[in-house]
């Protein structure tokens, strides 16, 4: 596996033989060398079934290594574009499961980590599968702990990938966890499209998925057009409405009206629901009150005051500042030690 920075190797541990992934991370430069600190204290301390174990790494000289389980079925972009004939297509169940891991995921960093974690590098390259397709969040190299108290951004030199930062922060470095949902929408539109955030190959007006994609958000019935070709139909027409409504939230340019990730889990596992099983059976429409959940969970996300909920993640926040459990503990070190950083 190559990529543009460093490599991956495919590796197994002698004592227990266990699959693992090696990342050789940049040899020179200060920056790789904090990614490398980030993501090891990161990793160590956060614990989800949506994010990737750390299960070891070195840092010998110049070299710095990062062991992590290994993923089976790599990262969600390798199933979603440029796909080889002999890949399984994601069906759209599969698809919606994806995106509802990922989303939760993002939901332990942003509610449950204390601070809060932003994570600032969501993309489809950083989404990986298990061979159940159960998706993990990897690469924390560049993320950051979140505001805390009365501030709603921390401050920081723009990084990330290119379409996928969210617009105030390209502009002005204001990190929020709003960037993350924002990219979250990006990502989501990628899992509907089947298209990348970025497409030079693609004429001009398409090149940018969200600029795309904005043309035909205010018109359902166009809805159709913006779905992934190979699924040749093959998907439940209401639930693409939804699924096309929770990205258009997540996109807005206004980052204070974005949803929290919370709402956007809730309402995405329940399109991950396959009426027909597991087995990604199609154009078997959501039971009339999945349905009605879907639609009230994403109404109640627009609607309900932003106030009522700071409030709800306030008191959540304090509440966890009281909490003296250990791993609290150790994340308030990370916090003076990455304040240092
Ligand atoms: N734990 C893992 N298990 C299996 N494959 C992995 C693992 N980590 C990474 N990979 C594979 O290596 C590829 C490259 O990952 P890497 O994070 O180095 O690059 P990237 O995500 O494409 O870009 P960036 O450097 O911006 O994160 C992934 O797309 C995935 O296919
Ligand atoms: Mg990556």
């Amino acid at each position: 596996m190559s990529t543009r920075r460093r490599r991956v190797y495919k590796g197994c541990l002698e004592n227990n033989g266990q699959l693992v992934a090696v990342k050789q991370l940049d040899r020179n430069g200060l920056q790789g060398n904090r990614e490398f600190l980030v993501e090891v204290l990161m990793l160590s301390l956060l614990h989800h079934q949506n994010l990737v174990n750390l299960i070891g790494y070195c840092a010998d000289g110049d070299q710095r290594l990062l062991v992590y389980e290994f993923m089976t079925l790599g990262s969600l972009d390798d199933h979603l574009l440029d796909l080889t004939p002999d890949q399984k297509l994601l069906g759209w169940y599969t698809r919606m499961r994806i995106a509802s891991g990922a989303a939760r995921g993002l939901e332990y960093l942003h509610e449950k980590a204390n601070p809060p974690v932003i994570y600032r590098d969501l993309k489809s390259s950083n989404i990986l599968l298990d061979e159940d397709y159960n998706p993990k969040l990897s690469d924390f190299g560049l993320a950051k702990l979140g505001p805390v108290g009365d501030k709603v951004h921390v401050s920081s030199r723009v990084m990330g990938t290119y379409g996928y930062c969210a617009p105030e922060y390209a502009r002005t470095g204001m990190l929020t966890l709003k960037s993350d949902v924002y990219s979250c929408g990006v990502v989501m539109l990628e899992i509907i499209t089947g298209r990348r955030a970025i497409d030079t190959t693609r004429p001009t007006e398409e090149q940018n998925l969200v600029t795309w994609a904005q043309s035909f958000f205010k018109d359902p019935n166009r809805y159709p057009q913006m779905v992934d070709p190979l699924l040749k139909g093959d998907y439940p027409v209401k639930a693409l409405n939804q699924a096309v409504g929770i990205a258009a939230m997540c996109l807005q340019e206004e980052a204070s009206v974005r949803p929290l990730i919370t709402d956007v889990v809730t309402a995405l596992e329940i399109l991950a629901m396959d009426p027909g099983g597991s087995k990604d059976t199609h154009n078997t429409p959501p039971s009339p009150v999945e349905e009605k959940i879907a639609v009230e969970e994403i109404r109640r996300s627009v609607e309900e005051s932003t106030e009522d909920r700071q409030c709800a993640v306030a008191e959540a926040i304090e509440w966890s500042s009281h909490c003296k459990d250990i791993q609290a503990s150790a994340f308030r070190h990370l916090y003076v030690y990455m304040k240092a950083l």
